[in-house]
């Protein structure tokens, strides 16, 4: 090393370690992340890495981890799923857990029921406790929140999503992320771009129009990177038009580093890399999880022989690739480490304390839906000499386990069963399983070790005894349920002879109460032979309190859907297509005589065409009038509201609408208005209405609010294709004011000059 260059190294240790001083005070500090000192510093690391250096910072050295440069003192980067509580630690070479005693955690509430309060606030503490967790577990990257869009009830992953809206996807995706990133741990927004579904999610290659992209699937993505300033995101493993997505010229290289200007780092799923040149030209910049065969003992399949690991190298030193390709990752990967494990802004972290626990039980309490309530079956009062029947193995099983990654391992998690035995004190509670849906193994489907005859029968006989039941079932996080894999669920309705046992119990003359835990829309042609019926979605450590503190009318509910539940499978519009719009089709080599193929799963060059456009939802419900079972934004509370005196005030660029809401009932409560915007005589076909603002309210009993949302005109704009830019039509705008997509008290008019 000669002279200067001895000076350079000096300076940029001294950099590195005052960057990493580490300040507790998180709450008052916002991280620095782009500063031109920071830039500085980066392009003088850059200059003393050697080639090799440089190419090892783009792909995985472990299962979760990348090498970092000791001898500059420029730490790994560390990362873990997922996108509702810090995954339990993996080995360093494949899937098993690692069995270590020190990283459990706490289980917050699947995403579905985030979406579902309704409430960005409750995004923001639940991002700010959760990235606080992954710190404690010494994580750089957290590998959420997901934000694939919902647009069929059978793709497995939807519980970790936010449902169907693109604007309540973005509207919470927001704080959580801000939240998260607050600790000095990166958010990594996922799965980028399309994947809605797992059947064959490795191959498939999705058609949809510009229009639909942009003003359906990528909004949530958008808003996380120009909004949320996201540090991350992960490519997804479908294809689009042919492309796979995590290396993609339009969706990576045009629209999210070019439109969206995002300077964070591309990370791909675990093995969703597919060849060098693409990946490198492309716009990935961390390979991980393309496989590996042991800890470095053979060569064949090890790290080194990633895409973006010597073939990379390779390329570069034959000119096939120029450096600079190299140089841009490299400055994107060693910008993760100043807002990260480099910044000098980081928190300490914690886990399992009573703060976080309080989070998870107050976003579940709030994300919890009331979807029936005859004759005001709930709340259930404590009562002496009342005998309430729980019935159903979801009132014990644990929803934390399976699933595929956002597996969870919590300190501890309260059963539903626990929970309202807790709670009643004075009432007598009886439980019996009913039924039995066999143990969560990923991609394997493992039949229940019980009888299912012997499993009913004494649930009868339990349910005899009892004044009301409360059935606790739903689908489960085992495969072919509510979960990740390469296939999605295979029935619509429930599953594990529960609509049977169902069926039994009302023949003994009792009133149910069904509380559904499921993480998608079920098929319920035996609603009525219940009378009341909660959404539970999956709660996490707090489940069993929460679902107690609703069922018991501690909290009065306030959670709203955040995807319509279809009455028939077919009424989902991807669905009513047919085979090639979901879940695709084969296509044959002369791309005409497409045909469904899904004994194999294997198939060559699967594809699908999203054929509703921007039909998604309630768009379609709405816009085609299919009435659905339960509709987007729908959800009841133990109180009444009223909505009063609606104006819309309309401004140069914005509008803004004003109501008064009222707690007329007899209990506290909040209510959701939501403004849904519809331009009629359009000049391209459009939803019927589409959800733009909202506002959630607090009221005591009696109380009344005067609430405004105000709403960007810019926002009302649709893709035009035909100039490949957004474009605001002008003139008159249908303003619906409402509780629930499918109730609206008022509709009013803007103009747009
Ligand atoms: C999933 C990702 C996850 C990754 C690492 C993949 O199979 O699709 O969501 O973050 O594995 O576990």
């Amino acid at each position: 090393m000669n002279n200067s260059s001895k000076l350079h190294f000096f300076i940029l240790i001294l950099f590195i370690v005052t960057g990493c001083n580490k300040s507790k005070n998180i709450a008052t500090n916002t991280i620095e992340s782009n500063s031109a000192e920071i830039e500085t510093k980066i392009d003088s690391i850059i200059s003393l890495l050697t080639l090799e250096e440089k190419v090892d910072l783009c792909h995985a050295q472990s299962k979760f981890s990348t090498k970092g440069v000791d001898r500059l003192g420029i730490p790994e980067i560390w990362m873990s799923d997922g996108p509702h509580g810090v995954r339990a630690e993996i080995s360093w070479d494949d899937w098993a857990y690692a069995g270590w005693t020190n990283d459990s955690i706490t289980a917050f509430p699947a995403l579905t029921c985030l979406a579902s309060t309704f409430n960005p606030d409750l995004a923001s503490q639940f991002g700010i406790a959760l990235g606080e967790e992954a710190k404690y577990r010494k994580k750089d990257v957290l590998l959420g929140p997901g934000v694939n869009i919902y647009r069929t009830p059978m793709n497995g992953r939807n519980f970790e999503y936010m449902g169907e809206d693109p604007f309540l996807a973005s509207t919470m995706v927001v704080p959580y992320v801000k939240g998260v990133q607050k600790n000095g741990v990166a958010a990594c927004v996922k799965h980028y771009a399309l994947n809605n579904q797992e059947h064959w999610r490795d191959k498939i290659s999705v058609e949809v129009s510009d229009r639909a992209l942009h003003e359906i699937y990528l909004p949530a993505f958008k808003a996380a990177v120009t909004e949320g300033k996201v540090w991350s995101i992960m490519g997804a493993y479908n294809k689009f038009r042919g492309e796979y997505t995590t290396h993609h010229e339009l969706l990576t290289n045009k629209i999210l580093k070019g439109d969206w200007k995002f300077d964070g780092v591309v990370i791909s799923d675990w093995s969703s890399a597919h060849n060098t040149k693409e990946a490198a030209l492309k716009g990935l910049d961390i390979e991980m999880g393309t496989g590996t065969d042991g800890l470095g003992t053979t060569t064949a399949n090890h790290y080194s022989q990633y895409y973006l690991a010597n073939p990379f190298l390779e390329a570069i030193k034959k000119g096939e690739i120029p450096e600079s390709v190299l140089d841009d990752k490299v400055r994107r990967v060693l910008r993760l480490r100043y807002r990260t494990n480099m910044s000098n802004n980081q928190s300490f972290g914690r886990a399992n304390n009573k703060e976080h626990h309080d989070v998870a039980r107050k976003v579940a309490t709030e994300g919890i839906v009331l979807l029936k309530n005859d004759n005001s079956f709930f709340p259930v009062e404590d009562n002496v000499g009342l005998t309430i029947a729980v019935i159903g193995e979801n009132a014990t099983r644990s929803m934390t386990k399976g699933g595929g990654s956002s597996e969870l391992k919590p300190k501890f998690e309260i059963s539903p069963l626990k929970g309202l035995q807790e709670r009643y004190k004075n009432a007598k509670i009886v439980y019996s399983m009913g039924y039995g849906s066999g143990a969560s193994v990923y991609d394997q489907v493992l039949p229940s070790p019980y009888n299912a005859d012997s499993l009913k029968t004494e649930a009868i006989k339990v349910a005899k005894t009892a004044d009301i039941v409360l059935f606790v079932g739903g689908l489960s996080k085992s495969h072919l349920q509510d979960s990740e894999g390469n296939l999605d669920r295979e029935q619509f309705d429930l599953p594990f002879g529960q609509i049977e046992l169902l069926n039994d119990i009302k023949a003994l003359n009792k009133k149910i109460g069904f509380i559904l835990v499921s993480g998608n829309a079920v098929e319920m042609p035996w609603i009525d032979s219940v009378d009341g019926l909660l959404q539970t979605w999956y709660l996490g450590s707090m489940a069993g309190h929460a679902i107690a503190d609703v069922i018991s009318g501690d909290v009065n509910p306030s959670g709203k859907l955040p995807f319509s539940f279809p009455k028939k499978l077919q009424d989902n519009a991807a669905v009513s297509f047919g085979v090639e719009s979901y879940p695709g089709v084969e296509l044959k080599k002369d791309n005409k005589n497409a045909s469904l193929n899904l004994e194999s799963n294997t198939p060559v060059s699967p594809t699908q065409e999203y054929k509703e456009g921007i039909l998604v939802g309630y768009r379609w419900h709405d816009t085609k009038n299919i009435k659905p079972q339960f509709a987007f934004g729908y959800g009841l509370s133990y109180t009444n509201f009223e909505v009063s005196d609606i104006t819309v005030n309309n401004n140069t660029d914005s509008f803004t609408v004003t109501c008064n809401v009222e707690n007329t009932g007899q209990v506290n409560g909040a209510e959701v208005v939501q403004v849904y915007v519809g331009k009629p005589n359009s000049e391209v076909e459009r939803a019927i209405k589409e959800l733009k603002g909202f506002s959630k309210v607090y009221l005591d009993k009696g109380e009344k609010q005067s609430i405004s949302i105000t709403i960007e005109k810019s926002d009302l704009a649709f893709y035009d294709e035909s100039i490949s830019d957004w474009n605001l039509e002008k003139g008159d705008y249908d303003i619906y004011i409402g509780n629930a997509s499918n109730n609206i008290s008022k509709k009013l008019s803007i103009t747009i000059n």
